[in-house]
């Protein structure tokens, strides 16, 4: 017996899991582990301090398609700030046009961050084979994004990193979304364990994308005290702050205290016009930073599940692990239903 949900043939995989991306960090080495463990890996969109984000991309690319066997995608954040995301765009049209091995594996590109609808229409017309999800995080976005895309990632406000103003919570989203929208919806945003699969599925979701359950594993390449500072993490140790694209979900640390939580529900922050592009450029060097290793003077990015993740295991024991639990807790709510 398993779990298989229209998600696992649209992308060709066995479990109906998403690795989130997780930019300006790299995923590529996690993304091979996830995918060799039969889930949906993802290459982040990367921009640390030196890097070429298109060269890079390439780069992860051609280390995925040599690393593992199975499918897999890429993030492009698509915000008005992100420069770079045209070139990747037509990076990823380019490889699939190129190498028929690539068009086959590369099947999905996630956007966020930004409005989804100049690369749907980008995609439709150069290339309509690829899907395109893209994440959302209100109802109202959701419906937006249900003509235009092939899947919606609805991510709630217990998630890590980037958020948006309107701090919807993931079981509300969910919900909503499902019922009012017409495309396949995978949850995202506060998953960590096999239980959480077996409720988003019970929802009405496709499946989960999960980021912060994902670092805390042998072959992530995040730094062993990113890695530590989330196991010891309790479920109340993240903070909201202001980030470059709005708000963030970040572990209590130096950093974090020094920018101050958004506390009240009607506090201003910065919109994206609003936002300091030269602040935004010295933060930038704070995520490297947080990479390196120094985990209390810069951005670590992490969702509130942190208060559910106790180890670091390898990538399959985690996916086998959450199924099997998905497995069980769906088999223990059936005996509910009596007659
Ligand atoms: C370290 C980190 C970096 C992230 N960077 C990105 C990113 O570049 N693009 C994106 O779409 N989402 C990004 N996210 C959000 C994740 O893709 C995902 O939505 C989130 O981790 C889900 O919540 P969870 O951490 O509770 O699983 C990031 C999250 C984390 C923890």
């Amino acid at each position: 017996m398993t779990i298989k949900t229209p998600l696992c043939d649209m992308l060709g995989i066995k479990y109906p899991i998403i690795q989130a991306a997780m930019g300006p960090f790299y995923t590529t080495k996690l993304c091979c582990a996830v995918v060799n463990a039969g889930a949906f890996g993802i290459i982040s969109h990367t921009n640390l301090i030196g890097v070429d984000p298109i060269k890079d991309m390439e780069e992860s690319i051609k280390y995925v398609m040599k690393n593992c066997k199975g499918n897999f995608g890429v993030n492009i954040r698509v915000a008005r700030l992100q420069i770079d995301a045209p070139g990747l765009m037509e990076l990823i049209v380019k490889l699939r046009k190129e190498n028929p091995e690539i068009k086959k594996r590369l099947k999905m590109v996630v956007t966020s961050a930004g409005n989804p609808k100049p690369p749907a229409q980008f995609f439709k017309e150069k290339d309509k084979d690829l899907l395109v999800f893209h994440v959302t995080p209100t109802l109202y976005h959701a419906m937006k994004v249900d003509g235009l895309c092939d899947g919606i990632i609805c991510t709630g406000y217990e998630g890590g990193g980037h958020q948006s103003y309107e701090r919807v919570n993931t079981t509300v989203l969910v919900s909503e979304a499902v019922k009012n929208c017409k495309k396949p919806i995978v949850a995202c945003g506060g998953f960590s364990d096999g239980r959480g699969i077996a409720a988003a599925l019970a929802m009405g979701a496709v499946g989960v994308q999960m980021g912060t359950r994902f670092i805390a594993t042998k072959e992530c390449e995040f730094h062993q005290n990113y890695k530590d500072f989330i196991i010891k993490s309790k479920d109340s140790d993240t903070m909201v702050c202001q980030g470059a694209f709005g708000p963030i979900r970040l572990l209590r640390n130096k950093y974090a205290e020094h920018h101050g939580e958004i506390v009240s529900k009607d506090e201003k922050m910065a919109t994206e016009a609003e936002l300091d592009v030269e602040a935004i450029q010295e933060d930038t060097k704070k995520y490297g930073l947080v990479y390196e290793g120094n985990v209390d003077e810069g951005p670590v990015l992490c969702g509130q599940s942190c208060g559910n993740v106790k180890d670091i295991p390898t990538v399959k024991e985690l996916i086998e692990r959450m199924m099997k639990e998905a497995e069980e807790s769906i088999k223990k709510i059936g005996k509910f239903v009596v007659a």
